[in-house]
């Protein structure tokens, strides 16, 4: 991204005033920010969901101001949103998961292969024939990811989808999306600063623009006024802080 910036129509105000910033092929990119920072229409515009304002996006090589540049990488990027009753489309279960390689054009036996795999990996498989919308919200959440995975995107943005669950889907959630940081280059918008923690660079957004860009925990241990703006440290990093001799030479004999 280059100086990429965005307005919504009928807004005076700019939703992005200038985002620079490089994803590297493989890295986890962790987003926290202040509520109506941007981090949702960022998330838009590198998917080609939205066009820029002004300033470029590009994705793969390709930069998405063209629509044929923007259909050569849509299969290629996944993004999942915090809903996931709005990314349901299909009656069932394994129809909700055939949808996106089908749409792909694979052929049926991989389409099959696909399905079942991910059935088996997302613990859905006794749910198979229930229509998408009989399950839990965990169990949704699980279905979403897995139906993006279907089509084994290249670059997988996740919107704040642990943020709607109970406290043991959501777990369950993190858990896969540890996994899935090994598989793919991964985009990670949290409004949990722990869940940033797992990613190999953290970016914070206020207001429109990007004011942290560093590891995880140099941009936690850095936070300041302008930065913060209601993020709180991790607790396990505040309490790691608190026993750090060196913040308490006091007590250091
Ligand atoms: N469809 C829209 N029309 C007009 N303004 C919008 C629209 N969507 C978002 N905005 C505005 O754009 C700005 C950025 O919103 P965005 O949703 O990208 O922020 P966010 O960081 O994702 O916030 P949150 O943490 O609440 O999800 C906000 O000021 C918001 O009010
Ligand atoms: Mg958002």
């Amino acid at each position: 991204m280059e100086n990429l910036k965005f307005s919504y129509p009928d807004t005076d105000k700019e939703a992005l005033q200038g985002i620079d910033l490089q994803v590297p092929e493989g890295q986890c990119m962790a987003v926290l920010g202040s509520n109506g920072g941007g981090k949702s229409t960022l998330a838009k515009l590198i998917a080609g969901l939205l066009l820029p304002t002004a300033g470029r996006v590009s994705v793969f090589g390709n930069e998405l101001s063209s629509s044929q540049n923007r259909e050569a990488v849509a299969g290629r990027i996944g993004l999942v949103f915090q809903s996931p009753d709005e990314q349901m489309v299909a009656t069932t279960v394994e129809r909700e998961l055939a949808f996106g390689p089908e749409n792909l054009g694979l052929p049926s036996e991989e389409i099959r292969r696909r399905v079942d795999h991910l059935m088996n990996r997302f613990d859905l498989t006794e749910y198979a024939n229930r229509s998408p919308h009989t399950l839990s919200g965990g169990e949704k959440q699980r279905l979403a990811l897995a139906s993006v995975l279907a089509m084994q995107p290249e670059l997988l943005i996740l919107d704040e989808v642990t943020s709607l669950l109970d406290p043991a889907g959501r777990q369950e959630i993190r858990n896969i999306i540890k996994e899935l940081k090994r598989e793919c280059t991964l985009i990670l918008i949290t409004q949990f600063p722990r869940e940033a923690l797992f990613a190999d660079r953290l970016i914070v957004i206020n207001d429109g623009r990007i004011v942290a860009d560093d590891s995880p925990v140099l941009v936690f241990e850095n936070l300041d006024k302008e930065t913060a703006s209601g993020i709180a440290p991790p607790l396990a990093f505040q309490l790691l802080n608190a026993l750090n001799p060196a913040n308490n030479p006091t007590e250091n004999n």
